[in-house]
């Protein structure tokens, strides 16, 4: 499976996702990181790594839909078979997502549905509740939204600040974005509406489990 990486910024998840594809027998090649933002920190690292990289700068378009027209025009190029959006923080037009629908996933720093958007953490700990996470999901044309493919629970803990409970998410992150990317590459996973379900998923299941939860 032929796999583009999209990222605006740092691109930690990006380089967890071509750390786990030069893993022997992974069964997706990382075919280019492109990135809407050319001093995204993330492209040294692809470029270190031998990964082609593009940039497509937001900045030199007027509207959404002619950026993500060239978008997806590269990705076509470059025989693209999954998208994987890695803290690549632009809206992608409904024509966009409906083009690789199916095709295209994403990665958020809470347990989906709960905290779409922005300022993600410090919601969280405001809204007082014990657990948060992070989210593989196929993206659908309303943010944040699209089918769940894998979740990890994070506690949050007393004093927690926004900077240390995304950095206990981010750990998590890099766990479940290469899990995520190697049961559809292995195509594992089905959708059927808004529900992905995982094939042979009593033995996945049990590296889901909560860490937190003893079986005693
Ligand atoms: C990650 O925490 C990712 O979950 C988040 O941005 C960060 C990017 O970090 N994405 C979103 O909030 C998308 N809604 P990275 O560039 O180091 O991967």
């Amino acid at each position: 499976m032929k796999v583009a990486i999209l990222i605006s910024s740092r691109g930690s998840n990006m380089q967890a996702l071509v750390r786990a594809s030069k893993q022997d027998g992974f069964p997706a090649e990382i075919v280019t990181v492109l990135s809407n933002n050319p001093d995204a920190a993330g492209l040294d690292f692809a470029k270190e790594n031998d990964i082609p990289t593009k940039v497509i700068n937001h900045r030199d378009y007027e509207n959404r839909e002619d950026f993500d027209t060239d978008v997806s025009k590269y990705l076509t190029e470059q025989k693209v078979d999954l998208i994987c959006l890695a803290g690549f923080m632009r809206l992608l037009t409904p024509d966009f997502v409906n083009r690789w629908r199916d095709r295209i996933i994403n990665i958020h720093p809470s347990l989906l549905p709960a905290f779409k958007g922005l300022h993600v953490h410090e919601r969280a700990i405001e809204s007082g509740t014990r657990f948060t996470g992070c989210t593989v999901h196929f993206v659908r044309p309303e943010m944040d939204d699209g089918p769940i493919v894998v979740q990890a629970v994070v506690p949050i803990l007393t004093g927690d600040t926004a900077d240390i409970l995304a950095d206990r998410i981010l750990v998590q992150e890099h766990r479940i974005y290469p899990l995520a990317l190697k049961l559809i590459a292995e195509r594992k996973v089905k959708v059927h509406g808004s529900i992905a379900t995982i094939v042979g998923a009593a033995e996945t299941e049990a590296t889901l489990t909560n860490p937190l939860v003893s079986d005693d």
